[in-house]
Formats: C-alpha cells, structure tokens, sequence
C-alpha cells in the first residue's frame, strides 16, 4: 500500500508524519492564493489568520512536494495526523503530479491534497480575494496556536524559493508584511 500526498503549504516545510520518498513537482489547473481563513494554526476566531489554499485556474501550475507513505501503519498514522492538522480544509481532491514541465505524462498519479473550498457553507473560515495591503495587513496582526501569520507566510516563501519557486502572490504579499513591519518600527 502506498499513499502520495501533495503539500503546497506549510505541508512543504514541515511534513510532520514518516515518508519514503519526498519530490519537488507540480500540479495542473490550481493556483495558490492567501484566502483561507485560520482560526486554528495562525489566528483566533477573534483575528483570524491567513493560510493558502489552492483556486481553481486553467493554464496555471501549482509547485509543491509531493510525499511517498509506504505501509499500512505509516499511512494510517499520517491520515489521521492530517485530518487533525487540516481539519479546516474541507475538501481532499487526487490529482497528477508532474516533476518535469515538458512532461506529458505524470510522475505520480492520485496524489491527496487539501483544498479549502470557497464554499461559505462547507467552509465557514473563507476569506477569499482582498487587496495585497489588506492581505498583508491582517497576517501582520494575526497569531495563534501554531505561532504568527507572518513566519507562516515567510517560512512559505522560504521553502518555496528552496525548491526554485518564485510565487509572485506569495513574494509580494511577503514584501507588503515587511514594508508594514519596518514602517511600524519607525
Ligand atoms: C498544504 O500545506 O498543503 C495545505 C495548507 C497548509 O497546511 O498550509
């Protein structure tokens, strides 16, 4: 029994359960944004956080890591790891994974990965598009159990340019935290 799983989020730099296998790739037709709310790892209920989430987008890629759990007890220990962990995503898609950007076909197919849908009925913690400043703003101000939004957003930017990503959502919103950062430290 093998079990792949898609990280694009904090999953990238801290996968948090065992694997066999960890690969740098990317997936089809999804994008990531700043638009789910967190009232669980990066915010209260009071000051809800900022954590990605994948949008659907024709012609776009999303790059990631996908991992490899091998064996019946590993992937139930990791299954039920997630399902605490991301208990706020609603939704799990299986999806192709690719490691080569001409590649026709796959390297791994029936990847798991989380998706917090934009759903205001499935999920209640949606926040959805606002501007970069408005975006930034709130990570800014918002902490919670799993520490502050901002490293959450910078440690995303770290991990992501270690696998050769540049994602401009995730670079700009990361230079607006730190103009609002430096400007109140004036
Ligand atoms: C992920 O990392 O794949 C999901 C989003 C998150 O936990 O940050």
């Amino acid at each position: 029994m093998v079990m792949w799983v898609f990280g694009y989020g904090s999953l990238i730099w801290k996968a948090g359960f065992n694997y066999d296998d960890r690969l740098v790739g990317f997936i089809n037709g999804y994008r990531r944004v700043f638009y789910q709310g967190s009232t669980d790892h990066r915010g209260t209920s009071e000051y809800p956080g900022r954590t990605v989430t994948l949008e659907p987008a024709e012609g776009e890629v999303c790059w990631g890591v996908a991992y490899k759990i091998s064996g019946k007890e590993d992937e139930q220990t990791a299954l039920t790891y997630l399902e605490v962990r991301e208990k706020q995503y609603d939704k799990k898609a299986y999806v192709d994974f690719y490691t080569e950007p001409k590649a026709s076909t796959p390297a791994v197919s029936g990847v798991m990965v989380y998706i917090a849908s934009s759903d205001k009925k499935l999920n209640r913690n949606y926040l959805g598009p606002a501007s970069d400043e408005e975006i930034a703003k709130q990570i800014v101000r918002a902490q919670g159990p799993s520490g502050p939004n901002r490293d959450y957003l910078f440690q995303l930017e770290k991990a992501l340019l270690q696998i050769g990503c540049e994602d401009r959502h995730v670079m700009d919103l990361a230079k607006e935290v730190r103009r609002i950062i430096s400007e109140s430290e004036l």
